[in-house]
């Protein structure tokens, strides 16, 4: 889950390389390092422990000499403490002329480090990352050909790993190798890039090549190569990045995070376009490819993590209802351990906001195995898990760049809506006229949504005042339950304030018994005009708890006065399909958690202990 970036070209490297951890720096945090070579031939590194930061205020207080190539690190430490000495680069070798960064974990580094120690070597750090530094150093004093002593040792080892190598005396050269983590070429004018995402080099360059599962890179200023770990040329085709460099930066905002909360109307509305026209008729022709297979799907199986899977939720509600197909939700890491029973009639849809989540690419790759079909809910051009899957629908978010998901989290519901009324009008189970009208209600969201926005600053004023809470409860039924655990997530994630979310028919099986006088209890009330009367029963269980001392605040759709009666405080969302209602009210949980973040003086963007892309098991 580190962040990489590698450079070679005529520009100033340092700036390149910082202003590229920059934008990397969401995938850990704990310390960064870059290495260049210099114009007088010589390699030099620096490194700090800390954010990104202290190390920007450590080279401008000692510059690095003027350099034309190098590499840089963003760490989110696996193997060692976040220090100066374990932050990377890593250097190799006796005469420490090569330098190695790395993203991921080598498994079998215990086994290599014994060799290297038996060898004589001494070691710098507590990393797995340094044996692969010294074992390609010590391949290179043997045969002077880096690019051979690289392949042989990437060969040798387990795990996962981005690595990106560069040597003193081989100083036009950056080699790269990628197994099980992501790794993007970006492809300039006289000046060539690497990054572990697109946003590494996005303001230099819109043309980008996806690395394939074990692959090496050779990049030179004037030229790429890539090839497979036996040396074999590989071509792979570029793609053009969607999205501009101002789109992931903050724009005047306090946060990311406000940011891209603010962005939502923006970004509902562009998963939507040209998917849906104003009839309210879906097209979803990136599913052609599974056209044939829908009208007979035995089930679905959703494999996300974190805020993804609570989508995925959501997104089961509406596949059951409008397509009649069955849905389960699985944790991925929790998937292919339990021998699920899959069928080549079986559709797993991966669900990702970044693409790269080893547990989710393991749980797909699982599937792909056993014979389903894979498509993958993604909000990144060219990840793994989208170039993995038989088809891809993509969030068309924009970057997300503060580790909380926000914007994502409602283009992934939107996404999930999209591809039930796709499997309704391919499975015949509802009338077009009913899947259009729900198309039609689905085109309103960006407008109610930015209405939701509206209150944003009464959100603020009540997050301030839960500053000191110890436990928050979240209540939801419906649709509403995953809301309520993904309110929960958002406030455990970033104002460190312990929070569950339950399912509101559950209280009464156990977890009223935490209610006490002032437990705040934050409650996602389902429509009034829903025909099972959810809310009605929702409504009785605010009145349990106010009962027993909990102060209640609803999020309840407009004229829900009954919400108002019993509630400390009502957030209002728009009238709308009680299926879409999630992307309304998870609104108000989000301000609320950034809110009550920010009062206590936390890092919004960048919680601790945290990722935003997490690409280990
Ligand atoms: O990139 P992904 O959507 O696969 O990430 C999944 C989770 O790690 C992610 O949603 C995580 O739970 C977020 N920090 C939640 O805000």
């Amino acid at each position: 889950m580190c962040g990489i970036v590698g450079y070679v070209g005529p520009k100033s490297t340092v700036d390149v390389l910082l202003g590229g951890l920059k934008r990397l720096e969401y995938r850990g945090y704990d310390s960064a390092g870059v290495s260049v070579i210099d114009t007088e031939g010589k390699l030099a590194t620096r490194k700090r422990a800390g954010k990104l930061a202290i190390l920007v205020e450590d080279i401008d207080n000692q510059p690095l000499g003027e350099a034309h190539i190098g590499i840089g690190h963003t760490r989110w430490a696996t193997h060692g403490a976040p220090t100066d000495g374990n932050a990377h680069p890593h250097l190799g070798g006796d005469s420490k002329k090569l330098s190695l960064i790395h993203n991921g974990i080598i498994e079998n580094f215990a086994e290599l480090k014994s060799e290297l120690l038996e060898a004589g070597v001494s070691f710098a750090s507590e990393t797995d990352t340094e044996v692969a530094a010294h074992l390609i150093a010590r391949e290179f004093d043997k045969t002077g050909d880096l690019i051979e002593s690289f392949r042989k040792v990437v060969r040798r080892l387990h795990g996962a790993f981005t690595i990106l190598v560069m040597h003193q005396d081989v100083p036009d050269l950056v080699l790269a190798a990628r197994r099980n983590a992501p790794l993007v070429i970006g492809l300039g004018e006289g000046e060539n890039f690497l990054g572990s995402d697109v946003a590494a080099f996005v303001e230099h360059t819109k043309r980008a090549i996806a690395v394939g599962q074990d692959e090496i890179v050779i990049l030179r200023q004037n030229d790429v190569a890539i090839e497979n770990f036996d040396g074999e040329s590989v071509t792979r085709d570029e793609f053009l990045i969607d999205w501009d460099a101002s789109a992931a930066s903050k724009g005047g905002w306090s946060s990311f995070m406000a940011k891209e909360i603010a962005d939502q109307p923006q970004s509902v509305g562009d998963t939507m376009m040209g998917r849906l026209s104003s009839d309210g008729t879906v097209h979803l022709e990136e599913l052609a490819a599974l056209t044939q297979k829908l009208p007979k799907l035995d089930r679905i199986i959703m494999v996300a993590c974190g805020t993804a899977a609570y989508a995925a939720e959501v997104g089961k509600y509406a596949i059951e209802s409008w397509a009649r197909v069955p849905v389960s939700v699985e944790l991925s890491h929790e998937f292919r351990y339990r021998d699920p029973i899959l069928t080549s009639s079986t559709l797993v849809v991966a669900v990702s906001q970044s693409g790269e989540t080893m547990d989710t690419l393991m749980a797909t790759r699982y599937a792909k195995e056993s014979g389903a079909m894979v498509l993958t809910i993604c909000n990144t051009q060219g990840a793994t898990l989208a170039r993995e899957a038989d088809a891809v629908l993509y969030t068309h978010a924009g970057p997300e760049v503060a580790v909380a998901s926000t914007k994502a989290f409602t283009a992934q519901i939107v996404s999930m809506y999209l591809l039930a009324l796709h499997l309704a009008k391919a499975r015949n189970t509802r009338a077009l006229s009913d899947l259009q009208e729900i198309g039609k209600e689905l085109l309103k969201l960006p407008a109610q949504i930015a209405k939701v926005l509206e209150q944003g600053k009464s959100v603020a004023e009540l997050a301030k005042s839960f500053k000191d809470a110890k436990t928050v409860l979240f209540l939801g039924r419906h649709v509403g339950f995953p809301i309520a655990m993904e309110g929960a997530l958002k406030l455990k994630e970033l104002a460190y304030i312990h929070s569950e979310g339950f399912a509101a028919g559950e209280l009464k099986h156990g977890p009223i018994a935490l209610i006490e006088k002032g437990q705040p209890v934050i409650v996602v009330v389902p429509s009034p005009n829903d025909p099972d009367s959810l809310n009605a029963k929702v409504i009785s269980n605010i009145q349990e708890v106010k009962a027993r001392g909990a102060e209640v605040i609803a999020i309840a759709e407009e004229g829900d006065l009954e919400a108002a009666k019993y509630s400390a405080q009502v957030f209002y969302v728009p009238k709308a399909h009680q299926m879409l209602l999630p992307v309304l009210s998870v609104v108000p949980l989000q301000i609320f958690a950034l809110e009550l973040s920010a009062a206590k003086g936390l890092d919004v963007d960048q919680p601790r202990n945290l990722a935003k892309s997490v690409t280990v098991e």
